[in-house]
């Protein structure tokens, strides 16, 4: 169901006040208003790349032959990392979770935005840069220390101390099990209230977890998400909205946050 937005923001807010259990899935759509680029919008890193695949950055098999594809990504990810402030739907939900009414946040995002903006019950399905491992021996890097190695010489793969393997942050790559799935599923069958929040819903297992949810389903998203995983006619409420515009008029019938 679409719906005008006044209405659908009323509609939302009311969602939320009837609501004890709500989670949100987020993807990269809630922190495009931060300055990171989604993948699969209109000004997309998959969008955009001319490279035939870009999918393949982030493919295991890839990285092993040849990382350089996926460190010239992640060079300019981790400059723009420390100026980015939580959007105003990060801190949104943050809050939500504050007033005891969000139990969990669920996000393929590996920004940390939603623990900058406050949330504490977050599952970073997609890992995160909190760690770097070692390709060869496993060894364990901080992201500090990662970002240091990463950044010490551009024209070189960062490796190792120890053995000179290959260092790789721990984000989930393609061919590489999602995090959280247990978790994730458990929250989502008990929430009363999913939010749906910037995701196309095309990449599995997340796209999955929607459709076990039992209560009501709320999707902010600019264009249409996948039919596939989550059919139009298990959606609540579908907007067709830049989140923090749509969040902002929801907070208007619900005063969480000041500004
Ligand atoms: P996508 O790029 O596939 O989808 C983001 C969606 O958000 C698109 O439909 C955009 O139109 C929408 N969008 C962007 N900015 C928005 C805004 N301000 N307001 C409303 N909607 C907006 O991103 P994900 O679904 O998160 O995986 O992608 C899933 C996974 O694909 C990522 O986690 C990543 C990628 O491959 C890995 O790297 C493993």
């Amino acid at each position: 169901m679409t719906s005008d937005i006044q209405t659908a923001a009323a509609t939302c807010a009311d969602y939320i006040r009837q609501a004890q259990n709500i989670v949100l899935l987020s993807g990269a759509g809630l922190s495009t208003a931060a300055g990171i680029p989604d993948f699969r919008g209109p000004h997309g890193l998959y969008t955009k790349a001319r490279i035939k695949n870009p999918e393949l950055i982030f493919d295991l098999d890839v990285f092993d032959e040849d990382p350089a594809p996926f460190y010239e990504f992640h060079r300019e990810f981790l400059k723009m990392l420390d100026r980015l402030e939580p959007t105003y739907a990060h801190r949104f939900f943050a809050a939500l979770e504050k007033e005891g009414k969000l139990k969990a946040v669920i996000t393929q995002n590996i920004d940390s935005l939603h623990h900058r903006a406050g949330s504490q019950t977050v599952y970073e399905i997609h890992g995160g840069i909190w760690n770097t491992f070692c390709r060869g021996c496993g060894m364990k890097y901080d992201h500090d220390k990662a970002t240091e190695l990463t950044l010490a010489d551009e024209s070189k793969i960062p490796v190792c101390e120890s053995c000179g393997g290959v260092l790789k942050p721990d984000i989930v790559f393609f061919g590489e099990p999602v995090k959280f799935l247990m978790e994730s599923q458990d929250v989502i069958r008990q929430s009363d209230l999913l939010f749906v929040v910037g995701s196309s819903l095309t990449v599995t297992p997340a796209a999955m977890l929607p459709n076990l949810a039992r209560g009501r389903i709320v999707v902010i998203n600019k264009g249409p998400t996948s039919p596939y995983f989550l059919p139009p006619s298990r959606i609540d409420l579908f907007v067709d909205s830049y989140i923090d515009d749509f969040i902002a008029l929801v907070d208007k019938h619900l005063d969480l946050l000041e500004d």
